[in-house]
């Protein structure tokens, strides 16, 4: 069984969330990208679920986030939506919705959480979206920020090394967070920084800090849920841990209904009507 099921069972609000930073509390969040996942991942005391759009990746087995579109993201957040009790419930804004207009951003924004139900947005970027972020706070929509590595910009950096190891990338991510917690916004993320740096964000900053390859020092931690998971074998970044092997354990239990198939074991007679 899982080894930390919360005695404390209410929907996890942005407000509870401060809380925690407040209370040196570490959150724990994973992506989700359906029913039957969410379910697992709620279940099992996580603060908070991103619908990553990450999805284009683990899910539909494209290269980049890049081509994940709006209308995909929504089915998968209002699938995650309808398999989760306690966690709150963070939705990608895919690649193109938020950069154009900060107007096109709040309309998107709007039409993601009316027909998803989730509970807030996440938004790659620092400065150069701030008025988008502030439309749609404006709009009474809660805002997560990105930074450092932030995948939908892959092209630009042309790498996925780790980010701001220079000073001058470095003094733009502090800036940035200043920005996007002046501005509103309830959480950052921060993927693939020095543990150092993201250190620091956490320390000038009220709003959680949650951390991907960022080190122990931020608020809290999030990873993609197949990697975790060892769904996919191709992925092991230094900062990822792995809880299981799952690629294997399917492998050998589908291995097996298909040896049993062929080899008429399977149905027996207690399998039939
Ligand atoms: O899309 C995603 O899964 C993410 C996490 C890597 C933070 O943005």
């Amino acid at each position: 069984m899982a080894g930390y099921l919360v005695d404390d069972t209410r929907k996890v609000t942005t407000h509870r969330l401060f809380e925690m930073k407040q209370s040196g509390k570490k959150i724990a969040m994973l992506t989700s990208y359906d029913y039957s996942m969410a379910q697992v991942v709620d279940g099992a005391g996580v603060d908070v679920i991103l619908v990553g759009d990450s999805a284009s990746n683990t899910m539909a087995g494209n290269l980049t986030t890049l081509p994940i579109t709006i209308d995909q993201m929504i089915y998968h957040a209002r699938s995650v939506v309808r398999g989760v009790n306690r966690a709150l419930v963070v939705c990608d804004m895919p690649f193109g919705t938020y950069q154009v207009d900060p107007q096109d951003a709040v309309r998107n924004a709007i039409r993601i959480m009316q027909e998803t139900g989730c509970d807030a947005l996440k938004l790659e970027g620092g400065v150069e979206i701030i008025p988008a972020v502030k439309l749609i706070l404006d709009a009474g929509i809660p805002v997560m920020g990105h930074l450092g590595l932030t995948p939908q910009s892959i092209n630009k950096f042309g790498t996925y090394a780790v980010r701001a190891k220079e000073a001058a990338e470095a003094e733009k991510l502090r800036s940035d967070a200043l920005a996007l917690a002046d501005v509103g916004c309830f959480g950052i993320v921060l993927e693939k920084i020095p543990a150092k740096l993201a250190n620091e964000v956490t320390k000038s900053v009220n709003i959680p800090i949650i951390g991907i390859g960022a080190g122990g020092g931020c608020d809290g931690q999030v990873l993609v849920v197949h990697d975790m998971l060892g769904m996919n074998k191709g992925f092991s970044p230094k900062f990822l841990r792995r809880y299981a092997n799952l690629f294997e354990v399917m492998t050998d239990a589908i291995g097996n209904y298909v040896s049993d198939v062929k080899n008429c074991n399977f149905p027996n007679e207690n399998e039939q009507y």
